[in-house]
């Protein structure tokens, strides 16, 4: 069976594990990485070439799929509404270790780390990074670029509203929301909804303060 050309986009530490992914799916041939720092032009990330820039991508044009592989939930919205209205098409990254139940959406260029779990009904968005270990229970919606960090453990029901990002170890649970944009710090049980941009730690999870943006 012939792979699908896909150009992966970034090169930093989350780039590494979505190349990994991609490698042990045997479905896609990489054929190159785009980055956005001009130092690391022409260089090799993980034995790819970078070939270029954003400049770059927009000039080839939509020949091959993208996955854009940035941790940061806001560059990765900037850089699909930049990309998206050009015809690009996004592929997903599942880890074969990732469990996905029936009755699962995942919108494109969601990524599913290894020993990630999904189960029945629930809704996840475009461009979602769900990390490793992180069980996602029945029923939930995570909203478009959201990130779900390592560990994290989200019960029935829960509402994760786009571009929202739930820290290391944190938990939620059944049926809170946690709201567009909003931080949830490293280890935090949110047992209430929690409002949209704003930082929210500790367990049980309060806000501390509005989510700043540079
Ligand atoms: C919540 C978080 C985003 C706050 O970062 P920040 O905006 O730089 O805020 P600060 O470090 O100034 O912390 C603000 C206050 O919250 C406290 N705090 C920060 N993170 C906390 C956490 N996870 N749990 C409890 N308290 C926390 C700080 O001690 C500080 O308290 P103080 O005002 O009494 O000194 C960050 O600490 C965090 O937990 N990030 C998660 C990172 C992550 O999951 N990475 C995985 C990537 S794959």
């Amino acid at each position: 069976m012939s792979k699908e050309q896909v150009v992966v986009y970034g090169a930093g530490g989350h780039s590494k594990v979505v190349i990994d992914i991609l490698e042990r799916t045997q479905k896609y041939e990489i054929v190159g990485v785009v980055d956005d720092d001009p130092a690391r032009q022409g260089n090799y990330f993980c034995g790819y070439r970078i070939l270029g820039s954003l400049g770059y991508l927009l000039e080839q044009g939509p020949n091959a799929k993208v996955i854009l592989a940035v941790g940061d939930n806001m560059t990765r919205e900037r850089l699909a509404l930049r990309l998206v209205p050009l015809g690009f098409q996004f592929i997903t990254a599942i880890h074969p270790a990732a469990v996905v139940g029936r009755d699962v959406i995942l919108g494109a260029g969601t990524v599913l780390m290894a020993n990630v779990a999904v189960n029945p009904g629930t809704r996840v968005g475009e461009h979602v990074i769900i990390n490793t270990g992180s069980t996602v229970d029945h029923d939930c919606s995570i909203g478009d670029f959201a990130h779900i960090s390592p560990g994290v453990h989200l019960a029935g029901g829960v509402t994760v509203e786009p571009l929202a990002h739930v820290g290391i170890g944190a938990s939620a649970i059944e049926d809170v929301t946690i709201g567009q944009g909003s931080i949830v710090g490293a280890g935090a049980a949110v047992v209430t909804d929690i409002p949209p941009g704003v930082v929210a730690v500790g367990v049980p999870a309060r806000v501390v303060k509005n989510v700043s943006r540079a």
